[in-house]
């Protein structure tokens, strides 16, 4: 039978899945890599360890599902976005990548908005000079490693990064693509004009190619590390917010979709380009042919309940793991017994500083309103409200630009917590849905890998066979109070962002 594998380069692991045509899944596979962070702010990743994770991936999951090389039809890569990979002439990384999440380019970010200026910069890009995004990191390497700058001759995305590894092939698609700031999102191609201004050569960005569109195939070598059979077509693929939707459903117009994995997400998909004006939400190509979206990026959703866990919960972490309960519910099910509002402790998830609204590398996290009275229950419900407030910043930036919707598909790790959903449910005072899949961006992938091949007919059909929507969660009558509370929560940032900034000139932090 055709198989679909779906490969998704994550900050934490390469996940491998395997998607039968009927959208059932034949296995699934996660290898971790490592994470370096040299200072704090920053943050690199080897492309050497993803291809190595990536190989294990694929080999354990063909293993474990039985499936053989000659039975995947197709492969779709996708991956954590933004991060630079910059080749020299012979194919080899110059450094180890720079991450999305890195907050070091606030200096190169200003520069790329006063030669560009903020206003055209969104009109073309979609999006403001961010510290995530991909231009600001190669201008900072022109600054601060010019020898090794000198030597570039191609720049890639992560997930780009492992199909050059597998396929020999240099490409990137639309979706990715949109999030480097060089790309004219409108006309789905590379910006001269912007490539121009900032010095960057138009010859380093890759060939671009629709999502869907078989580019590459796995080369002799990759086949004998991976398992696949060389030849095995490999489609451009999509940045992983724009495969998660796939894998969620969202291809068209008329459901917005939260995802909480380590970032949180706001997405929209939208019929036509649609760029924010005030920058606070961005506009990318989808991962569909005449699809865009628009999207808001909390850096740190489930980020902050991660941090939390390992900074100050390792008693209860190994007494779940002995118990063998996962901690996440342990910790949750403490703050159910907690009222809403943790009884006056508020929580602003920007442990990586922020994207939206506050595009702000220097924010930072803030336990509000502490008192003799709070427990660790009362922190962790602060955490799932503050995460679920900072989404509905995002969401609440969507009506002015004309998206419409009455409901939320819910997905990623933290739609996994029965609480988590209820708090959503009843902070955007809208039904939380999830559907079917569980595997997010990796099946996206799988599900491109066979419209590529023809076992779909389009991306909108992909979904419409594979994915449909389960349980709902409606908002309750915690609602009501959520709304007296959200003001409270918005007063904070302005209150505190010139003592952010204050904090980040001491040199010591
Ligand atoms: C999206 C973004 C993150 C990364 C990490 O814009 O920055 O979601 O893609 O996965």
């Amino acid at each position: 039978m055709d198989h679909l594998l779906g490969i998704d380069v994550g900050t934490t692991g390469v996940k491998a899945v395997l998607v039968r045509p009927d959208g059932s899944v034949a296995g699934e596979v996660a290898t971790e890599h490592p994470l370096s962070v040299l200072r704090p702010g920053w943050a690199e990743q080897n492309p050497d360890d993803w291809y190595a994770a990536a190989t294990a991936s694929i080999r354990r999951v063909l293993d474990e599902a039985e499936v053989s090389g000659s039975e995947v039809a197709a492969v779709g890569l996708t991956g954590q976005m933004h991060g630079l990979v910059l080749l020299d002439g012979h194919g080899r990384p110059l450094r180890p990548a720079i991450l999305w999440n890195d907050q070091r380019t606030a200096a190169e970010c200003r520069e790329i908005t006063a030669r560009i200026g903020a206003e055209r910069l969104i009109a073309v890009t979609g999006k403001p000079a961010l510290t995530g995004f991909t231009a600001g990191k190669l201008l900072w390497m022109r600054r601060n490693e010019p020898a090794l700058f000198a030597r570039g001759a191609t720049v890639l995305l992560p997930k780009d990064s492992v199909r050059h590894r597998l396929t020999g092939v240099l490409a990137t698609d639309v979706s990715d693509a949109s999030g480097t700031n060089l790309f004219e999102v409108g006309a789905r191609r590379w910006s001269t004009e912007i490539a121009e201004a900032l010095g960057v050569p138009a010859a380093w960005l890759p060939e671009v190619f629709e999502s869907r569109t078989v580019c590459a195939a796995v080369s002799g070598a990759a086949a004998a590390e991976t398992g696949l059979l060389a030849g095995t077509p490999v489609v451009a693929g999509a940045g992983d917010q724009a495969a998660q939707a796939l894998g969620t459903g969202i291809e068209g117009p008329g459901v917005v979709s939260v995802t909480i994995g380590t970032s949180g997400v706001v997405f929209a998909a939208t019929g036509r380009y649609t760029p924010d004006p005030s920058g606070a939400l961005h506009a990318y190509c989808h991962a569909s042919p005449g699809r865009w979206h628009l999207m808001g990026v909390t850096l740190a959703a489930g980020g902050s309940l991660r941090w939390f866990r390992d900074a100050l919960c390792a008693r209860e972490k190994a007494e779940a793991e002995e118990e063998g309960r996962d901690v996440y519910d342990l910790l949750t099910d403490e703050a159910a017994w907690v009222p809403p509002g943790a009884e006056g402790l508020l929580f602003l998830p920007y442990l990586s500083g922020e994207r939206t609204p506050h595009a702000d590398p220097d924010a930072r996290g803030v336990f509000f309103g502490l008192s003799l009275r709070h427990g660790r229950g009362h922190l962790t419900r602060a955490i799932l409200e503050g995460v679920a407030m900072s989404l509905r910043d995002g969401l609440a930036l969507l009506a002015p630009l004309g998206v419409t919707f009455d409901r939320l598909r819910l997905s990623g790790g933290g739609s996994r917590s029965v609480l988590w959903r209820q708090v959503l449910a009843d902070m955007f005072a809208k039904p939380v849905v999830e559907v079917s899949v569980a595997q997010g961006a990796s099946f996206g992938a799988a599900l491109l890998a066979g419209v590529g091949v023809r076992l779909f007919p389009d991306v909108a059909e992909a979904c419409r066979c594979t994915i449909r929507e389960t349980g709902v969660t409606k908002p309750g009558p915690d609602a009501e109070f959520y709304d007296r509370l959200y003001p409270r929560y918005r007063a904070l940032y302005p209150a505190l962002r010139e003592e952010f900034a204050r904090l980040a000139t001491i040199p010591e932090i």
